[in-house]
């Protein structure tokens, strides 16, 4: 099936004004490639402004707004016409006080519209979906490395009855997680079925790394979690702070997604979890403390889990495990090393006035 390249038409990216949008379009940009950057409102300069800039930057692509709305059908069919791969990022993740029920139909339901705008165009041969480790994480033992087989309903009994439909409206997890698997398995379905297109899925775990604008730092984001820790303030996302991160660039996830459009060895169903290269990355949350610490030790304190003295209160359940070996062996991947990731984060946001 076919690769494509910038000679194929544009990329279109929906969530270009999000955090792992906005990189994609600048990765693809720098790459050469016209993108088509979907947003919902080109004239909130809080959102886009950091988009059009890309176009004074000298990069060999370039970046056009287009409008457009998840919960529009057929809101993508003029930003898709003529483009050779759609990257969809875009979704409601619930930063913007989306219900359980509204995050499910934003990354399930509205799915099949945006696909069916792909399908419309008649010239898009890959499309490219940021799913989530939320579809393949699911109760297991400590220690357990999961990898692209695994999908988040496997093991339902021990969901202890909470994996059902009912709970969609009422669990944001749950719904967040069942709506991602969805939309690969029918996507990728649907394609199989139309046969011009290729659907393959970006699954990114804790994504950090710098933001290119202010709006990047959505509440209780992972970025935003680290912004606090800084603060001298604890974790708060997790009982007593414990959790494991295994973190994963933002530049790499968007790397991923275009390489997944260029790359033979990405086809129809293909899924490549964005995850810690190796072990390095994954450290539990005293463990990036003293990372931060270490990268920053002018800052008085930083904040993290719940301690007594040294040591952590308290045992972390030692999950998820799991690394981007499938994105680095079949797309070619290369990934920064989580000093230069922290780093990069941790810059940007003082940089961006929000820190310090
Ligand atoms: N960040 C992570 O750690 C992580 C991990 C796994 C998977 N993901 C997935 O990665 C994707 C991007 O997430 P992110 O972290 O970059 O979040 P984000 O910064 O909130 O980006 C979400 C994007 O979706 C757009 N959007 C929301 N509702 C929309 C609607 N009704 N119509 C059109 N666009 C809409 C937002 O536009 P506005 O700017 O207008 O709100 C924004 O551009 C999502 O699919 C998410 O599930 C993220």
């Amino acid at each position: 099936m076919a690769t494509i390249g910038p000679q194929d038409g544009p990329v279109a990216v929906t969530g270009a004004s999000g955090y792992i949008g906005s990189w994609i379009v600048q990765d693809l940009a720098e790459q050469g490639y016209s993108v088509r950057a979907c947003v919902r409102d080109a004239s909130n300069p809080e959102k886009v402004a950091h988009l059009t800039a890309l176009n004074d930057e000298g990069l060999r692509g370039s970046v056009e707004l287009v409008e457009g709305d998840l919960f529009e059908p057929g809101s993508y069919d003029a930003a898709f016409a003529g483009c050779g791969a759609v990257i969809h990022a875009g979704a409601a993740v619930g930063y913007n006080r989306e219900t359980p029920q509204e995050v499910y139909d934003g990354c399930f339901t509205e799915v099949e519209h945006v696909f069916e705008s792909a399908l419309k165009a008649g010239t898009v041969r890959r499309f490219v979906f940021t799913s989530s480790f939320a579809a393949v994480g699911h109760p297991r033992p400590a220690g357990y490395v999961f990898t692209e087989k695994d999908w988040c309903g496997d093991n339902v009994e021990a969901y202890q009855g909470r994996w059902s439909d009912d709970n969609i409206p009422k669990n944001r997890d749950i719904a967040y997680a069942k709506a991602k698997a969805r939309a690969e398995r029918m996507l990728y379905e649907r394609a199989a079925a139309d046969g011009s297109i290729e659907a393959i899925s970006i699954l990114p775990l804790h994504v950090i790394g710098p933001l290119m604008c202010v709006n990047h730092d959505q509440g209780w984001s992972w970025q935003n979690c680290i912004r606090f820790m800084m603060q001298g303030k604890p974790y708060k996302k997790s009982r007593g702070g414990r959790m494991l991160w295994n973190n994963v660039d933002v530049r790499d996830v968007a790397r991923a997604h275009r390489l997944a459009c260029e790359r033979s060895g990405a086809q129809n169903g293909s899924r490549y979890i964005l995850s810690a290269a190796d072990r390095s990355g994954e450290l539990f949350t005293w463990q990036l403390r003293d990372r931060l610490a270490s990268l920053y030790p002018q800052v008085a304190e930083i904040g993290g889990e719940e301690m007594e003295g040294d040591v952590p209160a308290d045992a972390t359940y030692d999950s998820p495990r799991s690394y981007c070996l499938l994105a680095k062996e079949e797309l070619g991947l290369e990934t920064f090393d989580i000093d230069e990731t922290l780093r990069a984060t941790v810059d940007s946001y003082y940089r961006l006035g929000l820190l310090g």
